[in-house]
């Protein structure tokens, strides 16, 4: 059976994506960041993939860590086999929130942790998962950017920097992968109401800018984003490769 590798996969659009592939009768993956506080919203998740009858290995575990990443890959492998992975989605909210400029500007530090997780892991995943034979013909890879990637909203520098990372890694891995049979997409999902949209300075602005503009006349929903995946993954998909492909309702090209 497919199984699907979500980083991401506690909350938002990682979670919806976990039960959606569950309900289509695929294994899920997945590695998130929480703490107790949170761990309830974890074992919501692992339960409604097993109550669709498929199995969830989770792993609290930051995603940026090389160590952790290998010990993941090297489990994973033994247990879907070679070309066991369908899909990776890289989901992961994990940023500094902070101007560039100013008192409470973004330090190096910060910046750089943020491009790392945020950007730059996808390509450590993909290297690691190709590597090991994980991902082959007919692998699919996912990677969340936002509208934040070529606007610029109060505090969002370091995201949309690492968006821009993201996407030029989707695009490099797009056709570095080709010859394989693995696609490379990044996903611009529209303003969905999540935590990482909470914590965003102005989220509420955000919000609503978004229903003013959403053509649709409301948010994206993290199932919107789930739903179209889970179409990605089929077979028929398999020459869309290298776009940045708008899952927002037309939000994002809306005056
Ligand atoms: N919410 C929006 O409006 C929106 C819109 C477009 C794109 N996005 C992007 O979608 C992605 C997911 O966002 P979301 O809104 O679903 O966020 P979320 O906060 O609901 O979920 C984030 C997930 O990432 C995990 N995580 C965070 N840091 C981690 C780390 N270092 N290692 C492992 N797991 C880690 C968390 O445990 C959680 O499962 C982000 O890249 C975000 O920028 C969000």
């Amino acid at each position: 059976m497919a199984t699907v590798l979500i980083l991401g996969v506690s909350s938002g659009f990682g979670a919806a994506a976990a039960r959606a592939f569950a309900r289509a009768g695929y294994d899920v993956a997945g590695v998130h960041l929480d703490r107790r506080g949170t761990q309830p919203q974890v074992d919501a998740v692992r339960a409604d993939i097993e109550a669709a009858g498929r199995q969830a290995w989770f792993f609290n575990q930051n995603a940026a860590d090389d160590e952790g990443r290998a010990r993941i890959v090297a489990e994973l492998r033994e247990r879907c086999g070679e070309g066991g992975v369908a899909a990776l989605l890289h989901s992961l909210a994990f940023g500094s929130l902070a101007p560039f400029v100013g008192e409470r500007a973004a330090t190096r530090k910060q910046l750089e942790m943020t491009l790392d997780v945020m950007g730059s892991s996808l390509v450590y995943w993909a290297q690691d998962l190709v590597a090991a034979g994980l991902l082959g013909q007919g692998g699919r890879i996912w990677a969340m950017t936002s509208s934040g990637s070529h606007m610029v909203w109060p505090g969002y520098g370091p995201v949309s920097a690492a968006k821009a990372v993201l996407e030029a890694a989707c695009r490099q891995l797009a056709v570095e992968l080709a010859p394989r049979g693995i696609t490379t997409n990044a996903i611009l999902a529209g303003v969905t109401d999540t935590p990482a949209l909470r914590k965003i300075p102005g989220a509420d602005e955000l919000v609503k800018k978004a229903l003013a503009r959403n053509p649709g006349g409301r948010l994206t929903t993290p199932e919107d984003v789930a739903d179209a995946l889970v179409l990605l993954a089929q077979p028929g998909a398999r020459w869309i490769n290298g776009n940045v492909l708008r899952i927002d309702g037309g939000e994002d090209i809306a005056g």
